[in-house]
């Protein structure tokens, strides 16, 4: 990890577009030579040491995604901001738009629903438990394959996901309202059934499944 002044970081950030904020000011960057800094801020009551785990993991993570040929960003520096008490993770820009945003612009939506039943089982055979799986940190790419972003919070196993882990990281999937009306546009059953099916599960099985699947999301 490497120590950044103010003058420095102050460099690195200029002229870039805020891509995210919070109350706390810009939180996501990205600069004119297609970088993303991305940074992560102590909070009073959370230790700064709880935020270079975040990081940390952010980094680990990339490279462990890297290691299974899942596409993610590539990172290039995690730098400690000694003055801003912030840690801050360079990496490059994927070309592409978030799965959400993909999905509002795109004359078929239905058919990126589809696509991300083998791409969740994909994720899921190679022991990958991303909790913060949702449609917009699902990178939809130039290349109209998926990549993963948001990466600090996943566990990664050397095994495919048990049914359990599975059947909650379906509740992770289907936080948002934004993405649930799209899962049952495409008919959230369906969308399960085709899933299990895929992920080696008998049709007794995959009956139960998909109750408990729903009985642990918001929606049905
Ligand atoms: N490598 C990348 N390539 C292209 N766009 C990216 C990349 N990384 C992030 N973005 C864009 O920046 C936005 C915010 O990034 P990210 O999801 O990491 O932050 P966040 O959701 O605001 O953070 P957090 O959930 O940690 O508070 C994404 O929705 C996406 O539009
Ligand atoms: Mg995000």
């Amino acid at each position: 990890m490497l120590q950044l002044d103010t003058q420095h970081y102050q460099n690195l950030i200029k002229d870039a577009k805020i891509l995210e904020q919070d109350e706390r000011g810009a939180k996501v960057y990205e600069t004119p030579n297609n970088k993303i800094i991305k940074l992560f801020r102590s909070r009073r009551k959370l230790s700064s040491a709880t935020f270079y785990s975040y990081a940390k993991h952010f980094v680990r993570n990339a490279r462990r995604l890297q290691l299974r040929d899942l596409d993610t960003i590539v990172i290039d520096n995690l730098y400690f901001v000694s003055d801003e008490n912030c840690y801050l993770v360079q990496y490059s820009k994927l070309e592409g738009v978030t799965l959400r945003e993909q999905l509002k612009q795109s004359q078929q939506p239905m058919a990126l629903i589809q696509d991300l039943i083998p791409y969740l089982n994909h994720l899921h055979n190679k022991g990958v438990f991303f909790r913060s799986i949702h449609f917009g940190n699902i990178l939809y790419q130039a290349n109209h394959k998926f990549a993963l972003i948001d990466i600090a919070d996943m566990n990664i196993y050397p095994w495919s996901l048990t049914f359990w882990q599975r059947v909650r990281n379906f509740r992770h999937l289907s936080r948002y309202p934004e993405d649930q009306m799209y899962l049952q546009q495409f008919g959230f059953d369906h969308f399960l059934q085709q899933y299990f099916n895929l992920a080696g599960y008998k049709n007794w099985q995959i009956k139960c499944l998909i109750n408990w699947t729903q009985s642990r999301t918001a929606f049905r």
